[in-house]
């Protein structure tokens, strides 16, 4: 366990154990869930207020790394507009960590694709604003919490 403290940035020991965004949102503007080839899942909650993202939570049933992963996107999209939120790549995500093992690329991927679906999911319920009267507590939380 000493090496891993060891051969880890301060980036990816802050994302991997950062707790604060780790929430399930009821009733988020968006939200998006993604499940990779691993297994794992992760589900991502916006909150946006004219079109800039205010606040970004998740869960996953994931990996430390998924955590760090996660973490990282949330915290790259905060303050983003929706338009460049969808920037943010998995490249960003695995410079940022600087020691995010080769073997977790996916990892990011994961976290990425879970903020994009939730980006998709605001464009629609833009285009569809009847479709989040009918949103219940289903989707919400991975652990069905
Ligand atoms: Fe599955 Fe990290 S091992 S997402």
């Amino acid at each position: 366990m000493s090496d891993f403290w060891q051969t880890h940035s301060m980036h990816y020991l802050e994302m991997a154990f950062q707790t604060d965004r780790c929430e399930v949102l009821e009733n988020p503007d968006a939200r998006g869930r993604n499940k990779g080839v691993c297994g794992d899942t992760i589900e991502i909650f916006l909150t946006v207020t004219d079109d800039r993202i205010q606040w970004v939570s998740f869960d996953t049933d994931g990996c430390i790394s998924t955590r760090a992963c996660a973490n990282t996107v949330a915290m790259m999209a905060e303050g983003k507009t929706i338009a460049e939120a969808w920037k943010i790549t998995t490249e960003d995500v695995i410079a940022y960590l600087e020691t995010l093992p080769p073997e977790s690329t996916h990892c990011a991927e994961l976290a990425v694709g879970a903020l994009y679906l939730a980006l998709t999911d605001y464009q629609a319920g833009l285009k569809n604003p009847w479709k989040k009267i009918y949103r219940t507590k289903a989707g919400a939380g991975i652990r069905g919490d």
